[in-house]
């Protein structure tokens, strides 16, 4: 059983349009399944860091408390080798566990609900022939009251999920159809970049609302709205979610681990559908923060920081420690380091990503499209927050960059959290 597993991760990725074709012969079933658990990234919720894929235990703090992923490898005693296809598709697409309890929303069943019938067959043949048995019980998720009653779960579900089946594109477009239905359903790219409402659901879970991937929060990380996605072309896209960057941006943040176990193993035919679909969606809003004469600003800080005199305790830090890679000019290297003249997440309202960058680091997965790992070192030891704040303050207003300035108190909150 083992063995089959790795075979599949070496074969990985495989054509979509072959797969699809090919349901009938049991080893390209369990094949696409794998596929589609990739798309789904069961993997990151429900391996531990160290432990052996799908055996569970991997803690996720939520607004009920810590909720422990449980084991989905089909050992009978810890797992769900007992559960039929139905139990699993309940399981999966409406958050009932095999024994009739309700599951918490830290699985994602909400965005699972559309998941197409084919494909759940093809999940649960692969979790059931293509996973190893693994059979130790992972942590069970003690709750306090009143979240230790699962019931209560049931009137959530009432009021907050979907109970209507994928919604087709219209006009339709077979490949903006296939974008949909992986963002909307598998990804469920909406449980991070979707706005949550009063009792922590997704404002929207499909694209008949404005509000659907119009931008999130993760315990103060803002995460960007992929609904206005300024200058990025279809290509940019596709090549920041298969290989972790493009020509002027990098993963970041919890996108990382989308990227590295997820997205880097979609075929390049699905991650265009990705990218069409979500350049389909209406841009509803222009994004802020930038100066109306983009090119002369730019021109004027590279200038400013090229001559090097007179400089403001922010400029100097720049050209201290962030210019040898990100460059005078703000726009790194192509494909190495990022730009921040322009960066989303630079001129975001919320400049949390910004500090928190600055104070722990990056770094961009290996991914097989992209294998060598860049690498950002941390700041946290070295700068103080009042220098943190100058620092942001600066790339925050610099080039064509307009955002609001940084202050001390914003950068102590971030390290605080750390
Ligand atoms: C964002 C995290 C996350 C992702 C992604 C995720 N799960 Fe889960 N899953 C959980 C958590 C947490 C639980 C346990 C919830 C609870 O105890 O109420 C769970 C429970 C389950 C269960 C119920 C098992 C049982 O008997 O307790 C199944 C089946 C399951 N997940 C399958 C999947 C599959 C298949 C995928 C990928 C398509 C997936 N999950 C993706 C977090 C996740
Ligand atoms: C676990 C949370 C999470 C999930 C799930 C997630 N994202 Fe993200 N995403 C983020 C965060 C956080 C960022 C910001 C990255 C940074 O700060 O560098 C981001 C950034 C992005 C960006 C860059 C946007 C920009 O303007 O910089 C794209 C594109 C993107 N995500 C697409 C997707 C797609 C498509 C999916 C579903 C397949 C998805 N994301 C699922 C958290 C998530
Ligand atoms: C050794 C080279 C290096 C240095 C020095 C460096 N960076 Fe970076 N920076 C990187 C790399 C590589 C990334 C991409 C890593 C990732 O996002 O996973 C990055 C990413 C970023 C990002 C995220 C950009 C985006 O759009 O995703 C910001 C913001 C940033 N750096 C700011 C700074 C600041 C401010 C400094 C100085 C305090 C600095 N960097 C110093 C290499 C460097």
């Amino acid at each position: 059983m083992k063995h089959i597993t790795k075979i599949l991760l070496l074969t990985l990725p495989l054509s979509w349009a072959a797969m699809a074709n090919a349901d009938q012969n049991p080893q390209d079933l369990i094949a696409k399944g794998a596929y589609l658990a990739r798309a789904g990234d069961c993997t990151a919720c429900h391996t531990a860091s160290g432990g052996k894929p799908f055996a569970g235990g991997y803690k996720i703090v939520s607004g009920l408390g810590t909720i422990f992923s449980t084991n989905i490898t089909p050992s009978k005693t810890a797992g769900i080798g007992n559960y039929s296809e139905k139990q699993f598709a309940d399981a999966v697409r409406k958050g009932i566990r095999a024994d009739g309890a309700y599951l918490y929303p830290a699985m994602p069943y909400p965005d699972y609900r559309g998941i197409t019938d084919a494909d759940i067959h093809a999940l649960y043949t692969y979790f059931m022939q293509g996973v190893a048995p693994v059979d130790s019980a992972a942590p069970a998720t003690d709750l306090s009251f009143p979240f230790s009653q699962r019931w209560g779960m049931r009137f959530w579900n009432y009021v907050f999920t979907d109970d209507k089946n994928f919604q087709a594109a219209s006009p339709a477009n077979e490949e903006i159809n296939r974008g949909k239905y992986l963002v909307e359903t598998l990804g469920h790219c909406g449980s991070c970049h979707t706005p949550r409402g009063i009792a922590m659901q997704e404002k929207s879970l499909n694209d008949s609302d404005s509000t659907f991937l119009a931008g999130g929060d993760l315990n103060g990380w803002p995460v960007p709205s992929l609904r206005h996605m300024d200058g990025w072309k279809d290509k940019d896209i596709a090549d920041y979610l298969g290989a972790g960057r493009n020509d002027f941006a990098a993963v970041g943040g919890e996108m990382t681990s989308v990227v590295q176990h997820s997205m880097q193993y979609m075929s390049d035919a699905d991650l265009m559908a990705i990218a069409h679909y979500l350049k389909s969606l209406p841009d509803d809003k222009p994004v802020g923060n930038k100066k109306p004469d983009a090119v002369q600003a730019s021109s004027e800080t590279t200038k400013i920081l090229t001559e090097g005199k007179n400089l403001s305790s922010g400029q100097l830090l720049y050209l201290n420690n962030c210019e040898a890679c990100h460059w005078t000019d703000g726009n790194g290297a192509k494909g190495i380091f990022p730009h921040l003249n322009g960066s989303d997440l630079v001129r975001a309202d919320n400049p949390n990503a910004l500090i928190g960058t600055i104070l722990k680091g990056a770094q961009t997965p290996s991914t097989s499209r992209s294998p060598s790992v860049l690498f950002m070192p941390g700041f946290a030891s070295r700068l103080t927050d009042e220098q943190v704040a100058e620092l942001a303050t600066f790339i925050r207003g610099g080039w064509s960059n307009n955002a609001p300035a940084v202050t001390t108190d914003q950068v102590k909150k971030v390290r605080d959290k750390e």
